[in-house]
């Protein structure tokens, strides 16, 4: 049977901790894996602008010695004439081992697994989920906590259409001891369906507006830009979009071993002084992006 990624609880906890181990073992040594997916093709569907997913699965493909094709810009593709997601992922199956899609509307890689007969990896629906980024997330913090269990996640800016934020808040409540601190405006607080999935499973979360407060607690800052494609009005996203800027003065109670994460693209949610602070980890984040990549590729294609 056909593998997908479409929610980021489409793996279980052990294949997650497999993915961790053998990104473990590409960072000791990239070079056993050069030909892991030699004459393999990855198939990029990208129907929304990126820099770090695509470019990351693209580099992931290449270092495993396979190839890569695809487009960046659906106006390029023949979604502009209209074609179905589900004529251009049969037809892309004919010409790639595993694609990977990033389209605006929510439930669309799910769409297109349904008529896939190779692996379909969501690269982000619309708000809903961006599931190879929580892997990331986690490959992240697993390097620089140590530990995937009782920490306090603070999470702040667009919780509302962030779609990085929902993938990561689902995976994170499956380990125990963590706890969450959401901090957004109330325009932008956390989906209700996020929140019941905590109350269920009696995870710990706080919402706040005020990030000077909440800040001394988190031992993992997750920063997030609001998400200016996802508003229908203008002056809403311009009254919202400065709201949280983290800055030095901001740090000032924050935990010496406090880790600093964003997803990327940084806006102005994080000023640039931050970015030489060592507790600041966004960049070194992208760079995992790549190396867990590698390893669900290989994964979903059954590659020893
Ligand atoms: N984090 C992330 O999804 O970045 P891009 O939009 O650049 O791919």
């Amino acid at each position: 049977m056909t593998r997908h990624l479409v929610n980021v609880n489409d793996l279980s906890l052990a294949e997650v901790d497999e993915l961790l181990e053998v990104s473990e073992c590409i960072l000791k040594s990239p070079k056993d894996y050069r030909k892991s997916c030699k004459y393999k093709k990855l198939v990029t569907l990208f129907y929304e602008p990126s820099t770090r997913t695509r470019l990351s699965f693209e580099a992931a493909m290449l270092e495993l010695g396979g190839s890569c094709l695809g487009f960046s810009d659906a106006l390029s593709s023949s979604a502009a004439k209209g074609e179905s997601i589900a004529d251009t992922i049969r037809t892309v199956s004919m010409y790639g081992d595993v694609a990977v899609i990033r389209h605006p509307k929510e439930g669309s890689a799910r769409r297109a697994s349904e008529f896939s007969s190779i692996p379909v990896i969501n690269a982000g629906d619309g708000g809903r989920q961006h599931p190879t980024q929580t892997l990331t997330d986690i490959l992240t913090i697993h390097k620089l906590k140590g530990t995937l269990k009782g920490l306090k996640i603070g999470v702040c800016g667009d919780l509302k259409f962030g779609r990085t934020v929902h993938s990561l808040v689902d995976f994170m409540r499956n380990y125990p001891g963590n706890e969450f601190i959401f901090v957004s405006p109330k325009e932008l607080t956390m989906p209700d369906y996020i929140l019941e999935k905590l109350n269920k499973n009696s995870v710990s979360f706080i919402q706040t507006t005020n990030l000077d407060e909440a800040i001394s607690q988190m031992d993992v800052l997750y920063m997030t830009r609001v998400q200016r494609e996802r508003f229908f009005n203008e002056e809403e996203y311009i009254r919202l979009k400065d709201l949280y800027i983290l800055d030095k003065p901001k740090l000032a109670t924050a935990k010496k071993d406090l880790t600093i994460l964003h997803p990327l693209p940084r806006v102005n949610e994080i000023s640039m002084d931050i970015d030489a602070d060592p507790r600041a980890a966004y960049f070194q984040q992208a760079g995992f992006g790549k190396i867990i990549r590698m390893a669900l590729i290989m994964k979903l294609l059954e590659v020893k």
